[in-house]
């Protein structure tokens, strides 16, 4: 047994703290309550709407904020809203990032409703939207419509097994071009999807990522927002399944070591503020290949509609065994970041005024567990 002490002497401590130890995992273990979603998203609850959107609500959001909030309407509809207080101002300026999510809950629709041979007629923002901010308009309105010539799409048989992956990834294992070409075949029409595991390329898009990773863990008032909606330890998350969760490799052992409060983090002096960087530079620094997407235009439509397709290549990068982790911070518009923005629009956009809306690192890992959801109930709101 490693005393405390030697921990926070030795530096032993990122082994431990981030779950290299491992040790501890099967004596604790993560906060079952807030990943039952994922086991009852199956179990059919009587109405085709609630159906669908239990497997819409496992859908991958910024920060697992899961912004949306449902209004049942007439049989067979619903309305789906923005909820305020999920927004991310401050790596999210535009709101761009949440409404990406959107478009990956609407598509997690139409797959589930098609699994059950129904139509998702599916209207976004059917009254009015606004390109600088979202507001309390809907998002979209959904209708589902008995429709026999609709097909199940087979992406949807990997829904319960999509995950993102924080982990480093196998440095010795490369993804080869074929696996990669694959990762384009789920791009919808106006969202163009790239990957890469050219060796300049990943050089620079991991050195990329970890710069802009800096600059948003250096930004007090950005990391704070990160920080906020950080939980530590399984009662944590179990009381607020969203959220970044700090209970499984991450959290519990150091919620126990008392090293990974909130507060530590946020003190650019401690050891939990420079552990935190350490890990999330660790996994840039282990990419292995890219995927990103790029639409012409950066509409909420576009953004949505990048939503959409880039849980498609998730569920088919998943679904070939990748280990798939978006990484965001270059792709932000808050003022500190615009140097690393420009960069990447230079890399990837060739300088042509198409947006990267998503960019994700990809590798082998080992496999980790699904992330907290809140229950479908508890997404409910009254119209
Ligand atoms: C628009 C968008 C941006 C994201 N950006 C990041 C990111 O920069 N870093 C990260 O670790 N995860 C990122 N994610 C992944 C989410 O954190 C993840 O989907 C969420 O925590 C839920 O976990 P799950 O995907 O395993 O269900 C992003 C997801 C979306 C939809």
């Amino acid at each position: 047994m490693v005393s405390r002490r030697a921990l926070l002497t030795t530096g032993a401590a990122s082994a431990l703290v981030f779950g290299l130890g491992g040790a501890w995992w099967h004596t604790t273990g993560p906060a079952r309550h807030a990943r039952e979603p994922w086991n009852t998203a199956s179990a059919g609850l009587g109405d085709p709407r609630l159906d669908v959107l239990a497997y819409a609500i496992l859908a991958p959001s910024p920060h697992n904020m899961q912004p949306w909030r449902i209004g049942l309407g007439e049989v067979g509809r619903f309305a789906v809203y923005c909820d305020p207080e999920r927004l991310l101002p401050e790596t999210d300026p535009a709101h761009r990032q949440i409404t990406i999510g959107f478009g990956c809950f609407l598509e997690l629709c139409r797959q589930a409703a098609a699994e059950a041979g129904l139509r998702a007629d599916i209207r976004y923002f059917p009254e009015g939207q606004s390109d600088s901010l979202l507001d309390e308009r809907p998002v979209a309105h959904v209708k589902l419509v008995e429709d026999a010539s609709v097909n199940p799409d087979p992406l949807f048989s990997g829904v319960l097994d999509r995950r993102t992956s924080r982990l480093p990834f196998d440095n010795s294992r490369e993804v080869d071009p074929d696996t990669l070409a694959e990762l384009q075949a789920g791009a919808l029409d106006d969202v163009e999807v790239f990957a890469s595991a050219d060796t300049a390329l990943v050089t620079e898009l991991r050195e990329l990522a970890t710069d802009a990773w800096r600059v948003e863990w250096d930004t007090a008032r950005v990391r704070r927002e990160s920080i906020d909606v950080m939980h530590v330890g399984k009662a944590e998350v179990d009381a607020n399944p969203y959220g970044i969760a700090l209970d499984d490799r991450i959290g519990s052992t150091t919620g126990m070591l008392g090293m990974m409060s909130r507060e530590a983090m946020d003190d650019p002096e401690s050891m939990a503020y420079r552990e935190s960087f350490k890990f999330y530079a660790a996994a840039c620094a282990s990419s292995m290949a890219f995927v990103w997407s790029t639409t012409r235009t950066n509409t909420r439509r576009a953004q949505l509609e990048a939503g959409r397709s880039w849980v498609r290549t998730q569920l088919i990068a998943n679904a070939l065994g990748l280990s798939f982790h978006p990484l965001s911070q270059a792709l932000q518009e808050f003022p500190e970041m615009a140097e690393h923005y420009k960069r990447i629009h230079a890399l990837l956009a060739n300088g042509s005024g198409d947006t990267v809306q998503m960019l994700a690192r990809l590798g082998y890992a080992a496999a980790v567990g699904p992330s907290p959801r809140h229950t479908l109930e508890s997404r409910l709101i009254p119209v």
